[in-house]
């Protein structure tokens, strides 16, 4: 067997958008059979939720969906630009932040998520913490929407 590809998701709080991204991603990567071959996680570029489960509304807003998130806040580590092979952001913020942080070696895996969204709009995954529950609706679309086209292109990459 191959190596695995390292895919991690990063956001502000890893409570909302990236635990979103990991969980879909994971979920719809098992439909396809192709979990084997991954290792997807979520980190978040600041600490303040280090240590809790994504926020209920965001886990409410999946669980409609039928997707079910279990990771656990952490914060970005500097070991995690080595250890994976694509480091999505969620935002125009976030990679800023990554790429402020990210050894020059390692800055090509650096992405933003919205570049895979094949619907015209923002770059950014807008952030739902402060918003009503539509906000986190939408967040589940968007990423259903990039995490399909993301297993398209590793699939046509093997
Ligand atoms: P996330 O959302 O970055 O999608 O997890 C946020 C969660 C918490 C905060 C900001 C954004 N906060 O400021 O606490």
């Amino acid at each position: 067997m191959s190596d695995p590809t390292r895919i991690l998701f990063v956001c502000l709080g890893n409570i909302c958008r990236s635990p979103t991204a990991e969980g879909v991603f994971r979920a719809l990567a098992e439909r396809r059979e192709m979990a084997a071959g991954l290792v997807i996680d979520s980190a978040g570029t600041g600490g303040w939720h280090v240590g809790e489960p994504a926020d209920r509304r965001m886990q409410a807003a999946c669980r409609q969906r039928g997707y079910t998130l279990t990771s656990r806040a952490r914060q970005v580590a500097d070991a995690d630009f080595e250890r994976f092979d694509l480091i999505f952001a969620m935002d125009r913020d976030n990679e800023r932040d990554l790429l402020a942080r990210c050894p020059d070696a390692h800055r090509a895996k650096i992405r933003l998520f919205r570049e895979l969204d094949p619907e015209p709009g923002s770059p950014d995954l807008p952030d739902p913490y402060y918003g009503g529950p539509e906000g986190f609706e939408e967040v589940v679309n968007i990423v259903e929407r990039c995490s399909k086209r993301l297993l398209d292109e590793l699939a046509s990459h093997r």
